[in-house]
């Protein structure tokens, strides 16, 4: 009988995981000038005392133009740091890792949340009376499409200024008692695009050749790994496939991931998309597993996440069995069912704690 792979624990550096459950980051659009507030307290410490080997923090901006909506989480100033200390402290009271995912939004930033909308009806350029802002930054002037800002092209110097605000914000984090950081180098915001050959049209040591792309992306993770203790894992989410012909896949998913593993990243996230809305995206049960898979075969000694669309016990473990991943992240699934973490160990009839409040509340396992 194959040993049951979930709930084995997983050391990366100083860091052990219970087990290979990891909770994505996921926006949820309610904080206030980059505060998180009681909400994150409750969703992410929900999650944490729900049986999740790691809980990473939605997609927190490094500067202020670099989040998605106004009401996105940041870490661009000091003062921000407490409002994450608390959540932190309170995942490691429930024996839980916490990591943040950093990110700046690119030419996507300043939309509203997909639960808003502007006063004038429309569903993305934030207007300024809103909380919207006009410096949105790209690798180039092109837009995502015709209902996002304008971005201005960046200069050199501003792409310097991103770098150090990655660099700036995995200090906070340390800070704030963060386990993980993961780099948002995915879904078509600010480093996404400047991998992505179809949008990454610039004509300096930026843009152009597959070196030139991944510039951006490598100087940030050599940067912020000069930060970010040695002891704490540094994970990197891409999107391994634009689902456009001629767009970034996932052979040049495995280049990147050979220049990043010796700068220090410890994992690999395989999502995929979010470059062009010409994107033919084919979802479904597992479907961004053969990306992440196809790293793990070029370079069996990196480890990968794989992410999407995995809703059952049975499914992560299948993965984690066939080599698809190291660990499994959950998204939606754990958002319908918080307890999805401690109802897979009861399928598999697996002993895992539960928060000593609930213990009457659990099912019982059959007698071994
Ligand atoms: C997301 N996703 C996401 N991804 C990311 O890299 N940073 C983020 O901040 C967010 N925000 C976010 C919010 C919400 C409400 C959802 C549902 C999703 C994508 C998420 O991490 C995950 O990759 C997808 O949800 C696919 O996994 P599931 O949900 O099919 O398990």
């Amino acid at each position: 009988k194959q040993q049951l792979k979930l709930f084995t624990p997983l050391t990366i550096r100083g860091l052990t995981l219970k087990n290979r459950i990891v909770a994505p980051p996921m926006c949820m659009y309610s904080c206030d000038d980059g505060f998180v507030t009681d909400w994150h307290l409750v969703h992410l410490g929900s999650l944490a005392t729900r049986g999740v080997g790691l809980v990473i923090a939605e997609a927190t901006g490094v500067l202020a133009n670099g989040r998605i909506s106004p009401n996105c989480a940041g870490l661009w100033r000091d003062e921000h740091i407490p409002s994450w200390k608390r959540i932190v402290d309170f995942a490691h009271s429930q024996n839980t890792a916490i990591g943040i995912q950093l990110a700046h939004a690119g030419r996507k930033a300043s939309t509203y949340p997909p639960f808003l909308q502007g006063t004038q009806g429309q569903r993305n350029k934030v207007l300024p009376d809103d909380g919207g802002w006009e410096n949105v930054w790209g690798p180039t002037n092109e837009c995502w499409d015709e209902t996002h800002v304008q971005p201005h092209e960046m200069t050199v110097d501003q792409i310097h200024e991103v770098t150090q605000a990655f660099v700036e914000s995995a200090h906070r984090a340390d800070k704030a008692g963060f386990d993980v950081v993961e780099i948002h180098g995915a879904h078509g915001y600010m480093i996404s695009s400047f991998l992505s050959p179809i949008v990454n049209k610039r004509t300096d040591q930026y843009g152009g050749s597959f070196a030139n792309r991944i510039r951006l992306l490598v100087e940030v993770v050599t940067a912020v790994r000069h930060v970010w203790p040695q002891d704490k894992p540094l994970f990197v989410r891409v999107s391994a496939s634009d689902w456009v012909e001629g767009g970034w896949d996932g052979d040049q998913t495995v280049e990147l991931a050979r220049h990043l593993q010796p700068l220090g990243v410890d994992l690999l996230d395989c999502s995929s998309g979010g470059n062009s809305p010409q994107q033919a995206i084919k979802a479904g049960p597992l479907f961004q597993v053969p990306f992440s898979a196809q790293v793990k075969k070029a370079l069996p000694n990196f480890l990968t996440g794989t992410v999407g669309i995995i809703t059952t016990g049975h499914e992560a473990e299948s993965v984690l069995q066939e080599s698809g991943a190291d660990i499994i992240m959950v998204g939606r699934a754990l958002l319908r069912n918080p307890n999805w973490a401690l109802d897979a160990a009861n399928g598999f009839n697996v002993f895992v704690k539960w928060p000593q409040q609930y213990e009457l509340a659990r099912q019982r396992l059959p007698k071994l």
